[in-house]
């Protein structure tokens, strides 16, 4: 599927699909410098088996890496090619020939990483010794030629021994590679719990350091961008044993910092992370910029309020409305005042200008918790069945006298 992004908004929106055999399909990467305009999908099970796919999908030796040529789609796309199948348009690959292609790889590929130049596409088969390095330009050629060994459901199939540079033996179980600012591509050893670093055109593994247990993704800094930072490089492995004292059946998982500067890795630090780690990104601190608080003109919300003498109850009928300001360190108003079976709506108006000056509302007796950013306005809607006395307050901590940041909702 090709999603549209709106650059000013961020809006989402669909924009087109191709119609591909019924495979089962992983992961994607996109295509940069010299392949950009392409992206590129794994698929296993092109055996296309049902049951016991441990064994019936793994027959064939290869499975496929599926190029899609996007500028190609959308050009189709715009030519009005597409056909509407649920509202969606799609490109049926039989009628519209040139948007996608088939790369053997081997079989039951995981990952596929496009190098930071655009040149190489790393693929490999997740039960194998060694990881294939495509070469782009040689893609480009076998499509140009008809260097077809046959088709799949209409999509040409490439023959493999015309488009792969190498294969390195990086070690086995290969799933997903990063990238260095040198030349070098760092690969996970699933079965062999190891990060395998290797160099691009020379084709030669330079060192392995083993993980703690079994890693699966990876992340180097910047490490599948054009411009890859090196330095370090993140290993998420999928189990923890023996790395850290027992707390129980359950166990978090690990991943280990690795410093990749020199041409030998170093093992730096372990940290225990959540079952189970599946992506990371590295980026540069100075490319997070997150705004401190959220600005008073973009909040919408009718019952925003922004002064505590705007604060208070009202009621229309059984409904009622209480406009609350947060700020250091009263809840306004302190007392909410309504009568059993009333259907109570609550908007609370954080409206604190201070980086990280974050209020909650707990109602115990209600089960409501809510945290509320700086400049942010969060409503809660409850139904007051219960008659009583019961206290509000505010649930994050905010001040020397935070605990004092309270209330009472009286339910006649
Ligand atoms: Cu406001 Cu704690």
């Amino acid at each position: 599927a090709g999603m549209k992004i709106d650059p000013k908004s961020g809006e989402i929106s669909y924009g087109w699909e191709v119609l591909m055999p019924p495979f089962d399909y992983d992961l994607g990467d996109a295509g940069k410098k010299l392949s950009d305009g392409w992206a590129f999908f794994t698929c296993y099970n092109s055996e296309r088996a049902t049951g016991k796919l441990e064994v019936t999908a793994s027959q064939r030796d290869r499975d496929y890496i599926a190029a899609v040529n996007w500028r190609a789609a959308e050009k189709a796309i715009a030519e009005g090619k597409g056909d509407v199948i649920g509202g969606v348009k799609v490109l049926d690959p039989k009628k519209v020939p040139g948007v996608v292609y088939l790369l053997p790889c081997g079989k039951s590929p995981h990952g596929v990483d496009v190098a930071p130049d655009g040149k190489y596409i790393i693929g490999s088969g997740k039960l194998q010794g060694v990881t294939t390095a495509f070469n782009f330009e040689k893609v480009q050629t076998a499509i140009r030629n008809k260097d077809f060994t046959g088709d799949e459901d209409g999509i040409p199939v490439l023959k493999y021994e015309s488009i792969k540079d190498a294969e390195v033996p990086v070690g086995l179980g290969p799933l997903h590679t990063q990238f260095g600012p040198d030349g070098y591509a760092y690969t996970s050893l699933f079965v062999d719990s190891a990060i395998a670093k290797w160099k691009l055109g020379t084709w030669e593994v330079v060192d392995k350091v083993p993980m703690s247990y079994s890693i699966g993704h990876l992340a180097a800094a910047e490490g599948d961008t054009v411009s890859p930072d090196g330095k370090y490089l993140v290993g998420l492995n999928k189990l923890s044993h023996g790395r850290h004292l027992s707390v129980g059946p359950s166990q978090p998982e690990s991943s280990q910092l690795v410093d990749i500067t020199e041409e030998k890795m170093k093992i730096l630090l372990d940290a225990f992370t959540e079952p189970e780690p599946h992506y990371a990104q590295i980026i540069k601190a100075d490319k997070v910029k997150p705004i401190e608080v959220y600005p008073k003109e973009e909040n919408k919300n009718p019952l925003a309020i922004w002064d505590v003498k705007d604060a208070g109850v009202s009621r229309e009928g059984g409904n009622v409305t209480a406009k609350v300001v947060l700020v250091r360190s009263t809840i306004s108003p302190t007392v909410i005042e309504v009568n059993q079976g009333d259907l109570v709506k609550v908007a609370l108006t954080n409206i604190e200008q201070t980086t990280d000056e974050l209020h909650g509302f707990g109602l115990l007796d209600y089960n409501i918790n809510v945290v509320v950013d700086p400049g942010e306005t969060k409503t809660v809607t409850f139904r007051a069945d219960k008659p009583g006395v019961f206290p509000y307050y505010c649930t994050n901590f905010c001040s020397a006298l935070h605990q004092e940041m309270q209330g009472y909702l009286i339910v006649r």
